[in-house]
């Protein structure tokens, strides 16, 4: 393990040598006799994790070389601990009013400087840990803020595109333009016909990502769950196999945000869709009940399962096997399962395959 770093500055010899003694055996200790040598050894070196200070020494004494310290960015978040003589009291709060984290007296006593060094670099120790979690922490939420602004602006285009496609509708009543008599009447219309259901479709899709945009921003709530499956529906329209459906009766109300309850569910199903692409007979079931104060929702698809070396990485960021795929999906998804306090499991078999099984908390009212 590498060894914390200690500075020493003093002008006595004989205290660098006992405090030298004192922390060689667990600590990598230099020394510098004084303060502008202590301050080019913060310039030139790697900063050290702790410094004790002399307060009296020639030419620079131990409160400036604190008080400057403590005006460098690189030098400020050191603990600086002095080393003072006995009865100094006034001193020593100044040395604290300076941002010291301490003092010691001399005769110096190792027991004592043993003590006040280590619990000031666990301090030190957990400071630095709070700010990289702090760090941490910010770098997520400005992650989820560009997740939460991609999504308003997919919302934004999907609402003009549904407008767009929307004005196309007309093509409906085109043929009916045309007089019987022309021969393609029927051609035509069966084309009109088959444009006027892609726009349709079109549309649909475009208002279910309208409908995300609604519900962003809008708060937790008991609600029931089956309208939470219906934009699978839309998406099974596109669905060349067979879905079946299995929901219980009578369930009872989940509390939850529905549009991430939704966003759950449209990235299981297009999973399964895509993993079943290639079968002859492709099935999709999906099943809703409850038991014991859970509801469960379940994913199945009859495709090639996940590879057992491959499982315990589906729910990492970026992670993905397929081509084109981000591998954000199931990463959301178990994201907002986790901030709904649920579980979700997989089973899955090679050739056999794959299962997603959410449990989600009933809502206690
Ligand atoms: N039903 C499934 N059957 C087989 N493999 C699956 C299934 N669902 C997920 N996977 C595997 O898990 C990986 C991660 O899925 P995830 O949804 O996170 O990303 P993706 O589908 O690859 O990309 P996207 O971010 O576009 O959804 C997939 O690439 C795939 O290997
Ligand atoms: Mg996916």
């Amino acid at each position: 393990m590498i060894k914390q770093r200690i500075l020493v500055v003093d002008d006595t010899s004989s205290n660098i040598k006992i405090l030298h003694a004192i922390l060689q055996n667990e600590f990598d200790v230099s020394a510098v006799v004084d303060g502008q040598e202590c301050l080019d050894f913060l310039s030139s070196q790697p900063v050290p994790d702790l410094i004790l200070l002399d307060v009296m020494m020639p030419g620079m004494n131990g409160y400036e070389v604190c008080r400057r310290l403590k005006q460098n960015q690189a030098t400020k978040d050191i603990p600086v601990i002095f080393v003072t003589a006995m009865g100094e009291v006034e001193d020593e709060t100044h040395g604290l009013e300076l941002g010291a984290v301490d003092y010691i007296t001399k005769p110096i006593r190792p027991p004592i400087v043993l003590a006040r060094v280590k619990s000031h670099l666990l301090i030190k120790n957990q400071h630095d840990q709070l700010k990289k979690s702090i760090s941490i922490m910010e770098h997520d939420s400005e992650m989820m803020q560009q997740k939460a602004d991609l999504g308003i602006q997919a919302g934004g285009l999907a609402h003009d595109i549904n407008n767009i496609l929307a004005a196309c509708l007309f093509i409906e009543f085109l043929p009916e333009h045309l007089p019987e008599s022309i021969p393609e009447k029927t051609l035509v219309q069966e084309d009109a016909d088959s444009i006027l259901r892609s726009l349709q479709l079109g549309c649909e899709i475009c208002q279910g990502y309208t409908s995300y945009l609604r519900d962003i921003g809008s708060q937790a709530k008991a609600q029931p769950v089956l309208p939470l499956l219906q934009p699978i529906d839309m998406y099974s329209r596109q669905f060349k196999g067979k879905t079946i459906k299995n929901y219980s009766e009578n369930l009872p109300l989940l509390f939850c945000k529905g549009y991430q309850i939704k966003r759950v569910l449209v990235n299981l199903f297009t999973n399964a869709c895509q993993a079943i692409e290639n079968q002859i007979q492709q099935v999709i079931t999906i099943k809703v009940w409850s038991a014991e104060g859970e509801i469960f929702i379940s994913m199945q698809d009859n495709g090639p399962g996940i590879p057992a070396e491959v499982v315990p990485d589906i729910f990492k960021e970026r992670f993905t096997t397929r081509e084109n795929g981000t591998g954000l999906g199931l990463f959301i998804v178990k994201e907002i399962i986790d901030s709904h306090h649920g579980t979700i499991k997989v089973e899955t078999k090679e050739g056999k395959g794959t299962i997603f099984t959410l449990s989600l908390p009933e809502s206690g009212e």
